[in-house]
């Protein structure tokens, strides 16, 4: 690939430094320091509202940071960034957006070429044959010919997560990825993120604020603060003994959801 090679300096395969992150110059975060070790589950918690979609948008480079550095890969991420390497970069990650974001108008098998199409010169039957391997491996092959509005809430987001993985990424960007689903449907989202693991080597950075999901599935985490940046970081167990009042305000809040019913 390129300076660094495919996993970043010393395994890192995301590098985040002093970033600052916001609308119309208003930062909303800043000061933000984080690295992503290559194979890793690492994910982003926080409660609603606090930044964690605003902070995947400026990842993967729909939002100008207002400060600081994004290394992929050990390659620099700017807006001053030349045209190949942009297209690199961009090539390097898939996403699953936490609205969904598929294509409306066009059946899966359309949905999940998207990608192929847009980054690869690939001949069309070998396009088909990938968009066929990548819906069975999130077990969705039989609705090949549906339309996205003849989906269930769980096979939509299994629909999202072929349509990142269609290009192979380095990084798997998942915001939200069990969000609106029953416990059940959210638990086969969390497994079938371990196997993609397992089977492409894949990084995954996701956003969540739903507790089961980040037991399931989580290496490290980050919890986010909307005005004091990341305020706890390490494995979900050390997050749980963090000395902080909001750190355990965010556990105490998902225990009394849970105690309800909610989560
Ligand atoms: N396009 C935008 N322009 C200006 N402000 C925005 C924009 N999008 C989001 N915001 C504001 O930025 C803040 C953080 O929003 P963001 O969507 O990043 O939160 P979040 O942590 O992802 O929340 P949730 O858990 O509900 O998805 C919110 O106050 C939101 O109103
Ligand atoms: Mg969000």
């Amino acid at each position: 690939m390129t300076a660094g090679g495919a996993n970043g300096s010393g395994g890192k395969i995301l590098e985040v430094e002093d970033l600052a992150i916001g609308y119309g110059g208003e930062p909303l975060m800043e000061h933000l320091n984080f690295t992503v070790s290559k194979g890793e589950i690492f994910t982003i918690l926080g409660p609603s509202g606090c930044g964690k979609t605003t902070l995947l948008r400026t990842l993967i480079g729909l939002l100008p940071p207002l400060a600081g550095k994004i290394r992929i890969a050990g390659e620099e991420f700017g807006p001053e960034m030349e045209r190949e390497a942009l297209d690199r970069l961009h090539r390097s990650f898939g996403v699953v957006f936490q609205e969904g974001a598929l294509v409306s108008g066009l059946d899966l098998k359309a949905n999940v070429a998207l990608p192929l199409e847009e980054f690869t010169s690939l001949p069309r039957q070998i396009i088909d044959e990938i968009v066929r391997l990548k819906l069975d491996m999130v077990r969705l092959s039989e609705a090949i010919y549906q339309a996205p509005s003849d989906l269930s809430g769980g096979q939509l987001k299994r629909a999202g997560l072929a349509r990142a993985i269609a290009n192979d990424p380095l990084i798997l960007f998942c915001d939200e990825p069990t969000s609106g689903l029953d416990p059940a449907t959210a638990t086969e989202i969390d497994r079938l993120l371990l196997v993609l693991r397992k089977l492409m080597g894949i990084t995954i950075v996701s956003i969540s604020h739903e507790l089961a999901s980040i037991e399931n599935y989580a290496d490290q985490c980050i919890m986010l603060d909307r005005h004091a940046g990341i305020i706890a970081r390490g494995t979900l167990a050390e997050l749980k003994q963090a000395d902080d009042d909001r750190v355990q305000s965010f556990f105490r809040r998902h225990i009394d959801r849970r105690q309800e019913g909610l989560a």
